[in-house]
């Protein structure tokens, strides 16, 4: 693809460089096949999801974005000018779906519609509420984490597509390389021994409200912060969500938790290096879930709306959890 504008060594910015032809017509067609009711647009795991990916990557355009954006030394990848502005919304999140689908296996953010295709907007009087929201449902910034921090098993990707930016001047989109959190905490004598004890207590991350299978159910997944995954170094974060599970788990709630977790903060919202771009409108952006964390600057502008779509390795049928077929 075109000329890459990099603010870190493993996450880009390019321009679409292939013509879609027909396979846009070709992934609604045989999306329509499969799915004879698209659930609101938000689509779910299909039970033959393995068959329907086979068929799709037949298509050249998914060949082409599936391995640009599965390049082993990416760890977040933007590609403007996709190609899906002025669709109508079911076909828009029709190639939306293949092209996760093309990637893996899109799972189902909420246990109770089970859609995949996720609105990130703010809900009118979501400031105001005192239930738990989620970062996708209000204006404002979000901190870094990573998404599903608090299930079983977290996705290992996840694709947000732009379809109105802020108009205000904010909501920048932003990354974070894990392996730069790791070199910032050897710095100190305090940040090795934050890494250590992070990667191998067990912390209690709280499910919002929002992702429960009960709003007045508090849901709890205990997991260390920091794992090694292959010869990598994989992280769950979502430092509020930890903060709900302390106030839920007070036997957990220790003095030395609570420092290593305050100075972990610190590192990551103010002292690593972080990848931040304004995404225009009908921009792609696919990132590695476990390698980077990913939040956003503070925006205003209530009209702003993204798309996201979650995406496991492996088919939803072998999952545990919430987030895939097999429900708990
Ligand atoms: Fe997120």
């Amino acid at each position: 693809m075109g000329a890459p504008l990099t603010q870190s060594p493993h996450i880009f910015v390019i321009e679409r460089d292939f013509e879609w032809g027909q396979d846009q017509a070709a992934i609604v067609g045989l999306v329509s096949r499969y799915f004879s009711d698209y659930n609101g647009n938000g689509f779910y795991p299909h039970p033959q999801e393995e068959v329907l990916q086979r068929e799709l990557l037949a298509l050249p355009a998914l060949q082409h974005l599936r391995r640009h954006l599965r390049h082993a030394d990416a760890r977040g990848l933007a590609i403007t000018n996709l190609g899906l502005a002025g669709q109508p919304e079911a076909e828009r999140n029709a190639v939306l779906y293949a092209i996760a689908l093309s990637l893996g296996f899109p799972t189902s953010t909420d246990q109770r519609t089970q859609r995949v295709a996720w609105d990130i907007r703010a809900r009118p009087g979501s400031a105001t509420e005192n239930r738990f929201v989620t970062f996708s449902e209000r204006v404002g910034n979000a901190d870094m984490h990573t998404d599903s921090s608090f299930y079983p098993m977290p996705e290992e990707q996840f694709l947000l597509y732009v379809v109105n930016a802020a108009r205000c001047g904010g909501g920048e989109s932003l990354l974070i390389d894990v392996d730069d959190i790791h070199a910032e905490l050897q710095r100190t004598e305090a940040g090795r021994a934050t890494f250590a004890l992070l990667s191998e207590a067990n912390v209690p991350f709280r499910v919002p409200s929002v992702y429960a299978a009960n709003e007045e159910q508090v849901e709890i997944e205990l997991a260390p912060v920091f794992e090694r995954l292959a010869d990598t170094l994989a992280m769950r974060w979502r430092h509020d969500s930890i903060l709900k599970g302390l106030a839920a788990r007070p036997a957990l709630d220790t003095p030395p938790l609570r420092a290593a977790l305050a100075l972990l903060n610190e590192v990551i919202e103010q002292h690593a290096p972080r990848f931040c771009q304004h995404l225009p409108d009908d921009t792609l952006l696919w990132a590695d879930n476990r390698r980077t964390l990913h939040g956003r600057a503070t925006y205003t502008d209530p009209a702003r709306h993204l798309i996201r779509i979650r995406i496991a390795d492996t088919p939803n049928a072998e999952r545990i959890g919430p987030s895939g077929v097999a429900m708990d």
